[in-house]
């Protein structure tokens, strides 16, 4: 690995970043100032050019297609939602979740044909839920939420949700049921395309050694991480 070529690689603060670690600890990249940021948000990693952009997981796109960072970690949620003109060059697997339209179980509704015309949608995700609804040639008012979506059928702000369910609890505790996958989520690995060129040797490489741990070829604790 070139640990000479500067490369900023932007970490997505909260659920994945413990995550994020694991895996770059496991391909030998030396995380120790990242396990302990305090408030910094800019992060060198020792005795390289190397260092970490802690940013909102929303704006890793951002930074990366601005090359403010060259590589990025995002769920594909975020990634699809951003629109973003990156490259996208692994799939991590973890922060594995669906992506669901997702009914009061009370309506009866089974399929998202069932339901009524200009049903309105909580979400927080309006382009890829937009995008669904037009692909099923359903005409659907789409409200925008930034969390607790669940909550929008409950108090009668919508009919339904497009909306990540991991374990499913959420959902169920809250009287929903899923009645259509709209996408499979996971974490990727992005980057940005000029820096993809310039930086394509290290970038490679660390792809290379991703790919390895990924596979198993690298003992090491990330496994409990994914
Ligand atoms: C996410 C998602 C669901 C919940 C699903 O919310 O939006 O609400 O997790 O997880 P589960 O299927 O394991 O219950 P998050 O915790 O990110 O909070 P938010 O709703 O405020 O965005």
């Amino acid at each position: 690995m070139d640990k000479l070529t500067p490369l900023t690689i932007a970490v997505p603060k909260g659920r994945l970043q413990s995550a994020v670690i694991c895996l770059l600890e496991a391909a030998s990249i030396d995380c120790s100032e990242l396990r302990d940021p305090s408030r910094r948000l800019i992060v060198p990693v020792p005795g390289t050019k190397w260092r970490f952009l802690l940013a909102k997981p929303a704006d890793v796109p951002t930074y990366v297609e601005y090359g403010a960072a060259d590589l990025g970690v995002v769920g594909k949620d975020i990634l699809l939602e951003s629109r973003k003109d990156v490259a996208e060059l692994l799939d991590l697997g973890f922060g594995a979740c669906r992506l669901i339209v997702a009914v009061p179980e009370s309506s009866g509704i089974e399929n998202v044909k069932e339901l009524d015309f200009n049903s309105r949608v909580a979400t927080k995700f309006p382009v890829i839920t937009t995008e669904y609804f037009n692909r099923q040639g359903i005409q659907a008012e789409v409200v925008e939420l930034n969390g607790s979506v669940e909550l929008g059928p409950i108090v009668g702000l919508a009919d339904a949700i497009v909306d990540i369910t991991e374990t499913g609890t959420t959902l169920r505790e809250n009287g929903l049921v899923p009645i259509a996958d709209v996408a499979r989520v996971s974490s990727r690995l992005i980057a940005n395309r000029v820096s993809y060129k310039v930086k394509y040797a290290t970038i490679h490489s660390l792809v290379v050694r991703l790919r390895g741990v990924l596979a198993g070829e690298c003992s090491s604790g990330v496994e409990g991480a994914l």
